[in-house]
């Protein structure tokens, strides 16, 4: 598939997807979706990509949402099919072993958020702002901020971000927990870039089972979810990289993981 809303590159092992539709503010339209659907895609299955970093085009918008303008005319049934869609790509981001960043790098609204939340990390920039505007336009998110921000920020929280549809700045979402770090605009992605580095650098099996065991032990009461822990714990003995860490730590020299 051509890329006409998103560019995509790959600089050792780190993907960049740059959401790229600067005159709406980057916002999502089916056509967007699509190709954001098929880089994922690419991402998940190329095993030369070990992190991958999601962000928007200029510096004014990460993603204001949904595109209103597309929304507009549309019919319940084609509603949902938009939503469905959205919720496949982002549950793959989700449930893909390799983690996703978010660089936000300006508003984030609506589905922009919701892309955002998707992620495992979120780096924002000082100008950010997050919000669910969609009570404004008589609808609610439907991207998984209903779902997904209260798991983030607690009940409270998202019930007054989602009923009042008010934005919120960076500083603002790095207090409740939305955001990892916020960062100067010029500093975006080179601190992004510096922290996937970090995590590329290690032995993918244990990064996967990581996350792994964080998004999906998440889902869990603490007992299952201890349980879980037991037996992905032991699969990483199964590694070749568990002998290399081990091994290297007590001869004193760095680990050369070989991601098996
Ligand atoms: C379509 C959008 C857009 C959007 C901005 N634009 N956001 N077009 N969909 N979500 C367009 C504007 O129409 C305008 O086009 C251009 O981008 C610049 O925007 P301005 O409003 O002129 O800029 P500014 O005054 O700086 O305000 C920026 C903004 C504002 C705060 C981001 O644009 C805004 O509030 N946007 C809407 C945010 C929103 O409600 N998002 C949630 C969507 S619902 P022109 O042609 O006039 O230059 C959603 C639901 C997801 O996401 C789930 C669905 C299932």
């Amino acid at each position: 598939m051509s890329l006409e809303n998103l560019l995509f590159e790959i600089v050792e092992g780190v993907a960049t997807v740059t959401v790229n539709r600067p005159k709406a503010m980057n916002a999502l339209t089916l056509e967007t979706l699509a190709e954001l659907g098929d880089v994922v895609g690419k991402i998940v299955n190329n095993p030369e990509i070990r992190v991958a970093i999601l962000t928007g085009s200029g510096t004014k918008a990460f993603v204001a949402g949904a595109d209103i303008a597309m929304m507009r005319e549309m019919t319940p049934m084609q509603a949902r099919e938009m939503s469905l869609r959205a919720h496949r790509i982002f549950a793959e981001i989700e449930q893909s072993a390799k983690p996703f960043i978010a660089a936000v790098n300006g508003y984030a609204l609506g589905g922009g958020c919701e892309l955002a939340m998707a992620c495992d990390i979120r780096i924002a920039t000082e100008n950010a702002k997050f919000g669910q505007p969609e009570i404004n336009l008589g609808i609610l998110p439907g991207f998984g901020g209903t779902q997904r921000l209260p798991r983030l920020v607690g009940k409270g929280r998202a019930l007054e971000l989602i009923l009042t549809g008010e934005m919120i700045d960076a500083s603002e979402a790095f207090r409740i927990g939305l955001v990892n770090r916020v960062v100067a605009p010029g500093e975006l992605l080179a601190e992004t870039g510096q922290l996937a580095r970090k995590i590329a650098v290690k032995g993918q099996p244990a990064v996967q089972l990581c996350k792994q065991a964080i998004v999906n032990g998440l889902e869990m009461d603490i007992a299952r979810g201890c349980a879980y822990e037991v037996e992905l714990f032991a699969n990483s003995f199964s590694t070749a990289d568990q002998q290399e860490g081990m091994a290297a730590f007590l001869e004193k020299r760095l680990a050369v993981f070989r991601d098996c």
